[in-house]
């Protein structure tokens, strides 16, 4: 049973609004981190019932963090909620955002989904993931979108932009150092993992792999 689809169905907290689908990439990817002293950060709060359902699998230990464009979400937080009010297109706000930040072990994007805002969000704040973090963005369908700044093959839409980053985890094996060399991102990404919709990134150190040959 997935608690989090079980939570949502019966959720009866402040409105929730998911892809259904979603929640079994949620568990796959969140569940090491339950009643533990996580840091959990939403970008797009509307309703606030997203943030509730955060805090309610997390646990005790966890601290929700929620970020929207509109004033009038910061009547949502409550205990173990904090609500910061700013815009994701915006990276002088993501920038004092994450410095307020002690840590952020889950960030999740579920906010005005159009491009430029996905991926200054993505540059600004991916950095300030814990080492063993996880970022995820939803609804990349709008990358397909020209009405939220996408279109099919679009090299403006965040789904073209994060094309890239499979070159960077696979930076080890260039042979073109000029045009493909070891980043940060290559060091300190583990995986992509791309769904419908839905990219995660899960961050772990790496070093350069290596090969062996055991056996008789
Ligand atoms: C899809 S709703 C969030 C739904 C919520 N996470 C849930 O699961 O129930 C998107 C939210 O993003 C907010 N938003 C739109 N543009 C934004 C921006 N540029 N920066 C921050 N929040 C934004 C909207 O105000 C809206 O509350």
């Amino acid at each position: 049973m997935n608690e989090l689809l079980d939570y949502f169905q019966n959720n009866t907290g402040r409105v929730i609004h998911k892809w259904m689908h979603y929640f079994e990439i949620y568990e796959r990817h969140f569940s090491r981190f339950r009643h533990t002293p996580v840091n959990v950060v939403e970008i797009g709060v509307q309703n606030g019932g997203s943030l509730q359902m955060w805090k309610h699998y997390f646990g005790e230990q966890a601290r929700v963090f929620g970020i929207d464009i509109d004033p009038a979400c910061k009547q949502l937080e409550e205990p173990q909620i904090k609500i910061f009010i700013g815009d994701q297109g915006d990276r002088a706000f993501l920038r004092s955002f994450a410095e307020t930040m002690p840590r952020i072990d889950i960030l999740i994007d579920d906010g005005g989904h159009r491009m430029s805002q996905q991926i200054a969000t993505f540059e600004e704040l991916f950095p300030h993931i814990d080492d063993c973090g996880v970022y995820l963005c939803e609804d990349l369908h709008t990358s397909y979108w020209k009405s939220h700044g996408g279109g099919v093959n679009n090299n403006q839409s965040f789904i073209e932009y994060s094309k890239h980053f499979i070159d960077y985890i696979n930076a080890w094996h260039s042979h073109d150092p000029e045009r493909l060399s070891v980043s940060e991102f290559t060091r300190s990404t583990h995986s992509l993992h791309y769904y419908d919709s839905v990219l995660v990134i899960e961050k772990r150190p790496t070093e350069r792999p290596r090969h062996e040959m055991r056996g008789v």
